[in-house]
């Protein structure tokens, strides 16, 4: 049911925890099954530095998330709005469809750290709008 890629993922997350003063940091919650994502960015020169996550979501939510954090490491913002959820699934060769809501966390908690760092910041950054 789930690719080799989301097994590993899962088995052994990538960048979990938390960055303490972080640039930016986004927390959602999963309106479909009420589960929450955490999302912390170091920024510096327009490079995410660092980024860190902690879920209290389902496997594939550990799975997306972590690849997600793997997909924005060392990349400018410009390219981290880059990673959708679509992309993330993408790299992880699939999802089941009943766990595709899940891939939608990381997303979110991504763009809303970047919301964050934003307002913190007074900077636009273009194509994002503000967390739901
Ligand atoms: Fe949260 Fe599935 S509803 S783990
Ligand atoms: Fe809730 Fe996957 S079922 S995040």
């Amino acid at each position: 049911m789930y690719s080799e890629k989301v097994m590993d993922h899962f088995m052994n997350p990538r960048n979990v925890g938390e960055i303490e003063n972080p640039s930016g940091v986004g927390t959602v919650g999963n309106a479909k099954c009420g589960d929450i994502m955490k999302i912390y960015l170091d920024i510096e020169d327009n490079i995410i530095k660092d980024v860190k996550f902690k879920t209290f979501g389902c496997g594939a939510a550990v799975a997306t998330s972590s690849m997600a954090t793997e997909l924005v490491k060392g990349k400018t913002i410009q390219e981290a709005m880059k990673v959708t959820n679509k992309a993330v699934m993408e790299a992880l060769d699939g999802l089941p469809p009943v766990k595709v809501h899940c891939s939608v966390l990381a997303e979110q908690a991504l763009q809303a750290a970047l919301w964050d760092y934003a307002q913190k910041n007074g900077i636009e950054i273009e194509g994002l709008t503000p967390p739901k």
